[in-house]
């Protein structure tokens, strides 16, 4: 039997605190409906508390948005909390998602606190969001820096108050693979309750290893991923839904599923690097202009006789129209022959002869030899034909 795997999207709350990504009300309600129709499970529309502006987006997307669960994010304090519950107020579905730092350096440094007094701390969050709201979420901030056994004893203690998703972030993006994995693998052992809480990754992306950790977390017993869009998020950002979502549908169909409508990835990446004005970048896995791109002779070849000789992934699965082949001075005959067929030129063996040479010559002179160049050279060579 598969197992779902839920799917968290934060790119309205840890995706738009990046500077620059800000998002006035129509915007952010405009990425919270693609984000319903894209099928996610949660949409964590933001951190009420932090501005009047955030709380009232979160009030409006509560108002309008009735599949997905509805989550703000609070601190361990009261305000927060009673803030949150308040901009909840008309979601069919609320969650509080509240937490505190529980690494050593966040209790010494950040709270100047003991781990004793974090764990009451957490307790009295959980037990106090619980009575405005059923679903509470826990965050065990910089929990990629916990020590396994203080986590646990955190953890447990939470369940036991009441939360019922259990987030483990990698606040920092400190983890190894293989580290994640087993902080998960620890707490599913050692955690009475662990089994009636969804268990939650979180990571971030400072090593570049965010979506490696969410998927070995689902290995040990993740059921929820949180992500963005684009990965975009705090620093070096958060795990990239587009990447997650299709890594446990091509690599992991016979054991997880997700309710994402991949066919939507591309458009729904493209309105929110346009809104926040964050670029994606060209060789970006599932999304980047390039991801469907081949450029060089021997891929090309390879793409025409068989699409599936260099792509994993069919594009028009994640909403891109078809693959592309990019004319350079490193395309072969084989790929100049089928982009003269696209613009109306079936060229014969020796006609191919003459124009690759027309075309190796114009190739030198640009990075991109595009549809219009290439007509106007053909055009050029077979003039008299
Ligand atoms: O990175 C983090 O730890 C967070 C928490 C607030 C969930 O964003
Ligand atoms: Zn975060």
């Amino acid at each position: 039997m598969t197992k779902k795997i839920h799917i968290f999207d934060t790119t309205l709350r840890d995706g738009e605190q990046v500077p620059g990504c800000k998002l006035n009300h129509t915007e952010k309600l405009k990425v919270a409906k693609s984000l319903e129709a894209l099928g996610v499970d949660v949409i964590e529309a933001g951190f009420p508390i932090s501005s009047p502006g955030d709380f009232q987006a979160v009030d409006m997307i509560c108002r309008e948005i009735k599949e997905p669960t509805i989550c703000a994010l609070s601190r361990a304090v009261e305000q927060d909390i009673k803030t949150a519950a308040q901009s909840l107020a008309h979601a069919k579905r609320p969650r509080i998602h509240t937490g505190i730092g529980t690494s050593a350096q966040h209790i010494k440094y950040k709270f100047n606190s003991t781990p004793e007094k974090i764990i009451e701390r957490a307790i009295a969050a959980v037990k106090y969001a619980k009575s405005y709201v059923e679903d509470v979420e826990f965050y065990a901030e910089d929990a990629g820096r916990t020590d396994n056994v203080y986590l646990a004893k955190v953890v447990e203690a939470v369940i036991k108050a009441g939360a019922t998703v259990i987030n483990i972030p990698d606040t920092t993006g400190y983890c190894l693979p293989h580290e994640y994995g087993q902080k998960i693998k620890f707490l599913k052992e050692n955690v009475a309750g662990i089994d009636k809480v969804i268990i939650s990754a979180h990571c971030h992306n400072d090593l570049g290893l965010a979506t490696a950790n969410s998927i070995i977390g689902v290995e040990n017993g993740i059921t929820q991923i949180e992500c963005t869009l684009n990965g975009i998020g705090e620093r070096a950002g958060n795990t990239s839904l587009e990447e997650v979502v299709m890594i446990l549908k091509q690599r992991f169909a016979d054991r997880y599923y997700t309710s994402v409508n991949t066919r939507l990835l591309n458009p729904v990446s493209q309105l929110v690097s346009e809104s926040m004005c964050m670029p994606v970048q060209a060789n970006k896995a599932i999304v980047g202009v390039n991801a469907f791109a081949h450029s060089s002779g021997i891929h090309q070849d390879g793409v025409i006789k068989s699409r599936e000789n260099y792509e994993i992934i069919d594009p028009a699965d994640v909403g891109v129209d078809k693959s592309c082949i990019v004319l350079t001075a490193r395309s072969g005959r084989a790929a100049l022959a089928y982009r003269a067929k696209e613009i109306g030129f079936e060229l014969a063996k020796d006609e191919l002869d003459v124009a690759y040479q027309h075309f190796i010559d114009l190739a030198d002179t640009k990075k991109e030899v595009g549809s219009e160049d290439l007509q106007i050279m053909l055009n050029e060579v077979f003039q008299n034909v």
